[in-house]
């Protein structure tokens, strides 16, 4: 077993207020890469994964489509290391997973989740919801409340700060939730159908949200989503079916 410290010199954590670059998706190394994974349930009664290979680059968009039931939750949850494979390997850069001995600081450092149903605490205000994935981190609290603060007025809500959750939209919550997401300067988001309960206009102003993130950080993101105006603003579009990559269908878009 090896330690989190070991990661470090691979990967680089870029701050929220960098200088943007100039273009998306530049190709690089993959950050993610997932070789032969299968999840299985039910002592092997049910292949949720079946043998899938997978990769996402540094700064790439990937977006994951499939029908329901296909594997699509249980590719993020072991992205985002939720979940361990039943046999394969994952690797973020040269360090397998498997590897990792605190899992769960690790995947605090490294990934920021956003899901359908935002998962915000009603009792928090939007700015201590923000502020709840630092408890226990190493920077200081006035760090933490300035990039939570500078976190909110990217993505529009620094007039939202002390509202609950209760007060705002569904797309003001789910902006709330990727503020959540980028407190800890992840280097992969992963995102279960963010927009998925959203209509087409509060969907956009999330994507857009995200998109101006990625320019500032190169952040990568894996987003599953059943929204074809969501994946086509992706780098790449990787389709599952039955717990499988469908080959015939990868596309860059
Ligand atoms: N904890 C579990 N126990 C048993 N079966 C599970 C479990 N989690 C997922 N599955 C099964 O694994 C398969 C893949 O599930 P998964 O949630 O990854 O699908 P999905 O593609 O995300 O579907 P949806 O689009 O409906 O969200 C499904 O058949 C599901 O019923
Ligand atoms: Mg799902």
């Amino acid at each position: 077993m090896i330690s989190n410290a070991k990661i470090e010199p691979t990967i680089k954590i870029v701050r929220t207020d960098a200088a943007p670059t100039a273009a998306f998706g530049a190709r690089a190394a993959p950050l993610i890469r997932a070789e032969g994974i299968k999840l299985q349930f039910d002592r092997g009664a049910i292949n949720a994964l079946d043998g899938l290979d997978f990769h996402a680059d540094k700064t790439e968009f990937v977006a994951v489509v499939g029908p329901s039931g296909c594997g699509k939750s249980s590719l993020l949850n072991l992205v985002g290391m939720l979940e361990a494979p039943t046999s394969g390997q994952l690797f973020m850069a040269a360090l397998a997973y498997a590897d990792v001995a605190d899992q769960a600081a690790f995947r605090r450092r490294h990934f920021g989740f956003v899901f359908q149903s935002f998962h915000l605490i009603p009792t928090l205000t939007a700015l201590e919801n923000v502020l709840l994935p630092t408890i226990g981190a190493r920077d200081s609290r006035r760090d933490s409340l300035e990039r939570a603060w500078q976190l909110l007025a990217n993505m529009g809500l620094d007039k939202r700060a002390r509202h609950f959750p209760s007060q705002m939209s569904g797309g003001e919550r789910q902006r709330v939730a990727i503020a959540r997401a980028l407190i800890n300067e992840p280097d992969v988001i992963v995102a279960d159908e963010p927009t998925g309960s959203l209509d087409s206009a509060a969907a956009r102003q999330v994507l857009d949200c995200l998109e101006r993130i990625r320019a500032r950080t190169h952040v990568t993101i894996v987003m599953v989503t059943h929204d074809a105006e969501v994946s086509a603003r992706s780098d790449r579009i990787v389709h599952l079916r039955d717990g499988r990559l469908d080959p015939s269908w990868e596309s860059r878009t």
